[in-house]
């Protein structure tokens, strides 16, 4: 997939198009009345203004300097130490913790980086980079409360913390099917390490698993006490067998040496710093439309998925880290679509975002079904609301609306 900019140019300027998108009040804000570990209110929660300005750098001119100037030019321009950093929650060392974020300069990890950061945490981000980037984490190099690690998880790495968030592994079948024996070493090697400097140090793990632990699902919408259809020697095996042991290891872990686990089971999500070359069916329609070319769907589209908001699920798992919750938990959006009324919707949101200056040409072709990609998914999410207080707030179009500015200001020169 090449970038073509060119022909972004005749489309509004993220600016634009942010003037009608939700602001805080609309949303009440992300994450608030959270409540961490019981001691802390989180009705600091950042504004939706203040996450965009992370990923946009556009809304407020005092961080947009920061990681640099990104149109009208060819070049980009990144200072190491900021003019000045997003304001973070002055936190007494009481509740001031410790956290590890393996994956942190990927797609999820980076925004719970930046929520754990405007929490007031000291944040530890470990990566390899494999898909990740470090500019997803960049306005936060320098700060006094953050600190970043290229380290690959396969290999063991001692660090004093009080919580791992475990995300580190590819997400995306294009990633992880590259290599799917190094897919799997993370799966296993990597939680094996994590679990490990847990178990060390006391800290609390939150095991990012997957909605591919229930494989092509028999069951429909998917409850946690539901064991799975997984093919385990087929060209997915590598990602949801690796989270499957992943899981096992933690609940041995926890039985065998009292470490103290969480494991949320991850639904399909999307938002700003997805990657735009992974293949993702969000990313990949949202990237045909703005380009114009036709959407490309594998199959006859009547699969269905539904798709989260990236600030619902990082809400989800800050309280499931707080919680008490040791079992499994969905996290992810019940509202389900076929892969063809998504694509619908990819091509109608583009249009929008465009403001009628132009029509996009796109249409839909079907081309081959890709091996056991499941037919139906879907989230029971009761035990996240019941033991959580945790269910999405935002709605698919609006989340949509962010993602495609997003990557029309990445694409924009
Ligand atoms: N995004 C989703 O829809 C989704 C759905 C289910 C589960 N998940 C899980 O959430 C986590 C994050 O997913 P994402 O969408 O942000 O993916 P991503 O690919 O954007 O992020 C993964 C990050 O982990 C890093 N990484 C990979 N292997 C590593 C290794 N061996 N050592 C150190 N770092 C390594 C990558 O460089 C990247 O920064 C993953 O564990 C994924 O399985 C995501």
């Amino acid at each position: 997939m090449s970038r073509n900019v060119e022909e972004l140019h005749a489309i509004p300027a993220a600016e634009e198009v942010l003037r009608d998108m939700p602001t805080e009040q609309q949303h009440g804000g992300v994450g608030q009345q959270q409540q961490h570990n019981g001691s802390m209110d989180l009705t600091g929660a950042p504004s939706v203004e203040l996450l965009r300005s992370l990923y946009l750098g556009t809304t407020n001119p005092s961080i947009s300097g920061r990681i640099g100037e990104r149109r009208g030019s060819t070049s980009i321009t990144f200072t190491t130490v900021p003019i000045e950093f997003p304001p973070v929650t002055r936190l007494d060392p009481f509740n001031k913790k410790r956290i590890l974020v393996t994956g942190g300069a990927g797609f999820v990890g980076s925004h719970l980086v930046d929520r754990l950061m405007l929490m007031g945490h000291d944040v530890i981000c470990v990566d390899n980079y494999f898909t990740g980037s470090k500019t997803n984490i960049a306005h936060w190099i320098g700060h006094p409360n953050f600190e970043l690690i290229r380290h690959d998880v396969v290999d063991p790495i001692m660090l004093e913390v009080d919580q791992v968030y475990h995300l580190a592994c590819p997400a995306s079948p294009v990633h992880y099917q590259s290599n799917p024996v190094k897919t799997l070493k993370t799966g296993f090697f990597g939680t094996y390490n994590m679990l490990g400097l847990s178990k060390r140090v006391k800290a609390r793990f939150l095991l990012a698993s997957t909605s591919e632990v229930y494989g092509s699902p028999e069951e429909h919408p998917q409850r946690e006490g539901y064991w799975g259809h997984v093919n385990c020697i087929g060209p997915r095996a590598c990602y949801d067998e690796g989270k499957r042991v992943a899981e096992a290891l933690a609940y041995s872990y926890a039985r065998q040496d009292g470490v103290d686990i969480r494991v949320a089971r991850i639904f399909n999500t999307f938002g700003p710093r997805m990657n735009w070359n992974d293949g993702r069916v969000v990313s990949n329609f949202i990237l045909q439309a703005l380009r114009g070319e036709d959407l490309t769907i594998y199959g006859d589209g009547a699969a269905t998925r539904s798709f989260q908001y990236v600030h619902d699920l990082v809400d989800g798992l800050i309280k499931l880290m707080a919680s008490d919750c040791t079992e499994p938990v969905n996290l992810g959006t019940p509202q389900e679509y076929t892969i063809e009324e998504f694509a619908r919707l990819s091509i109608d949101l583009v249009s929008e975002v465009r403001a009628g200056k132009e029509t996009t040409k796109s249409k839909i072709i079907h081309l081959p079904p890709v091996t056991d990609d499941p037919p139906k998914r879907r989230p029971d999410i009761t035990r996240a609301k019941e033991r959580l207080g945790w269910e999405p707030k935002w709605k698919v179009r609006e989340g949509m609306l962010e993602t495609i500015v997003y990557f029309l200001q990445t694409l924009q020169p």
